[in-house]
């Protein structure tokens, strides 16, 4: 299982949890493994399954040691618990239970067919590392991850407003790469109107292999929505089908509109005053921060006031090693890659599950208590909710 959580922070967050698993034989060897890569590819069992039989081993009367319980619904790939049953596994042990009312059910439906079941082992483990994914299915809202793209000293844009572009070719093809994974790019009105972005998924020209492939990533289109009160210019370039605009102030109303049309991840590319809306609502699941080695000494800052009015009720984030890892290099820029603490996060990323709830709790409540004390631009949407970690009644699990 240990094995199978590490597996599974190897997954890109998003719409569908992170899930890792391993196959044993029925003496106890690892035939194969995998983990689940993402919205719309195969989840975790069935990677596993793949990897033996692709090693030329056969699972039957073998053991799948998974870190969440298999799903048992028809989502975008096939019920996991018909995938097991048909490939005679005979013991499945997992971690967490899948509370989601979508795709809950595996265990049983496969001890209903003699196929043994063990679930707990490492619950915690598992929990923690889909915390906040947990978090926002329990909320009925998309997992939100906001990009940054900064000079070394947190600027977004110059002094003059210009800020096409801070970060080089590699870093933008990775953020396109982000773009074609989502349901939805959100920008507020403000961006639209200073820079006319299209907020599609475009390919990027890159000049090395790594880059080349995170430009060449099919353009699946998302949703592009733009979140705030101003119109948005009938000649803008994010207008077309699949455009949306969000007209409200309040994060929470924004995200409950999107959940309904089915996004159930978006990247919110800001400007600050969207990305310090979802800050102090306390709605960023994952930062994903490109920083060039640049500096502006003025512009416009990356973040307005968040309701910090002293370290203690900073905004602490601590190094995500899912996606690829905490710390890139992209070119001569680096992308950090970042999930908020407190959220039963201990930030040594070693999945032991020696978090401090106490430390956890004093951290929302003082942001809390600091984020109704801003300004009025940023209290509008400062709807900071104490929602636990580990909800009881999520509504969908991977898809
Ligand atoms: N480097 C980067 O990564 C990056 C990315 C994006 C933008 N930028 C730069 O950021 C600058 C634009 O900054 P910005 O702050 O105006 O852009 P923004 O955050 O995209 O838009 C701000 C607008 O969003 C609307 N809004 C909706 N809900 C809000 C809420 N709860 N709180 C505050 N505003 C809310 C308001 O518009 P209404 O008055 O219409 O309601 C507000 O004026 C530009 O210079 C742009 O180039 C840089």
């Amino acid at each position: 299982m240990e094995h199978a959580l590490e597996l599974a922070a190897q997954g890109v967050r998003g719409a569908n949890p992170l899930v890792g698993a391993v196959v044993l034989s029925p003496e106890g060897q690892v035939l194969g493994s995998g983990y689940h890569r993402g919205a719309g590819t195969p989840h975790a069992e069935v990677a596993a399954l793949a990897d033996a039989r692709s090693r030329g081993a056969d699972p039957t009367g073998g053991t799948m040691v998974v870190t969440l319980e298999p799903c048992n619904h028809q989502g975008r790939t096939g019920p996991c618990s018909a995938a097991i049953a048909e490939a005679g596994i005979r013991r499945v042990v997992f971690a967490a239970s899948d509370r989601t009312a979508q795709a809950a059910g595996g265990a049983r439906w496969l001890r209903d067919r003699g196929v043994e079941t063990d679930g707990g082992l490492r619950q915690a483990q598992s929990e923690h590392l889909n915390a906040r994914w947990l978090r926002a299915t329990a909320e009925s809202r998309p997992f939100v991850t906001l990009k940054t793209a900064s000079s070394l000293d947190g600027r977004v844009a110059a002094a003059d407003g210009t800020s096409q572009w801070i970060t080089g070719n590699k870093a933008r093809a990775d953020g396109h790469a982000i773009r074609a994974r989502v349901d939805a790019v959100l920008a507020g009105t403000g961006t639209v109107l200073a820079d006319n972005p299209r907020l599609t998924a475009r390919p990027v020209p890159t000049d090395d292999a790594a880059g080349a492939a995170a430009g060449s990533t099919p353009p699946a289109q998302p949703l592009r929505a733009v979140m705030g009160l101003r119109p948005v210019p009938q000649d803008a370039a994010v207008r077309g089908p699949g455009f949306l605009q969000l007209a409200t102030h309040d994060v929470p109303t924004a995200l409950a509109e999107l959940h309904g049309r089915g996004v159930r991840h978006v990247l919110v590319e800001g400007g600050p005053g969207i990305a310090g809306a979802f800050l102090a609502a306390g709605a960023v699941d994952e930062l994903v921060s490109y920083i060039a080695p640049v500096v502006l000494g003025e512009g416009t800052p990356m973040f307005p006031p968040v309701g910090v009015p002293t370290l203690a009720a900073a905004h602490r984030w601590i190094p995500d090693p899912a996606g690829g890892g905490a710390v890139t290099q992209l070119g001569p820029d680096v992308r950090l890659r970042l999930r908020p603490a407190g959220d039963g996060n201990d930030g040594d990323n070693d999945n032991d599950g020696d978090d401090d709830p106490a430390a956890a709790g004093r951290t929302a409540v003082d942001r809390t208590a600091a984020a109704s004390n801003t300004s009025a631009s940023n209290t509008t949407a400062g709807m900071t909710t104490d929602t636990p970690a580990t909800p009881s009644a999520p509504q969908h699990n991977q898809e």
